[in-house]
């Protein structure tokens, strides 16, 4: 997370440095916050800040490198999980699962312990599922597409056996 801010301020610093003294350009408009899932490995010097495009990690500690992420409401949201770990999904499976609003996070987490066939996607449950990706293992990613009309907080989980307890967070959608 520090260095990540590092990088925010870094970069920061030379949008400042290019638009004081650079040729008198019309800045772009949505120069507003670096979100902290814009940043990634190589530091892209231009703000990726492209609106309802998400990134969540999941490591082989068993986490998710953020409990929240944002998007706004009625546009298609790009959803990006990656596996950063090396462990196979059948030790360390992670997938990325959207719930309505007022979901029991455990509560559905148990009823996908059960439904290895489907990947702890339990089909009893579908009614409460907006999205997930596909169960992951080490270096693999999956993304997925999907609109949220409605504003609110809807939590997320990872639904492989026991992860909730760590890998758990909420999509504010605005
Ligand atoms: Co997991």
């Amino acid at each position: 997370m520090n260095t990540k801010n590092k990088i925010s301020v870094l970069i920061l610093m030379g949008f400042l440095a290019v638009t004081s003294c650079g040729k008198k350009e019309t800045a772009p408009a949505d120069q507003t916050e670096t979100t902290e899932t814009s940043i990634e490995g190589e530091a892209a010097p231009v703000t990726s800040t492209e609106e309802n495009v998400l990134v969540i990690e999941g490591n082989d500690q068993m986490q998710f490198n953020t409990s929240e992420l944002r998007a706004v409401a009625g546009k298609p949201i790009k959803l990006t999980l990656k596996h950063v770990g090396k462990i196979p999904k059948e030790a360390m499976g992670h997938n990325l699962v959207i719930l309505q609003e007022g979901t029991d996070q455990a509560d559905f987490a148990l009823k996908a312990n059960d439904a290895k066939a489907t990947d702890y996607i339990p089909a009893s449950e579908k009614a409460a599922v907006i999205a997930h990706t596909k169960l992951l293992g080490g270096g693999e990613e999956d993304t997925i597409e999907f609109t949220i009309d409605k504003k609110g907080s809807y939590p997320f989980i990872c639904s492989f056996p026991g992860h909730v307890a760590m890998m758990k967070g909420t999509l504010i959608v605005e």
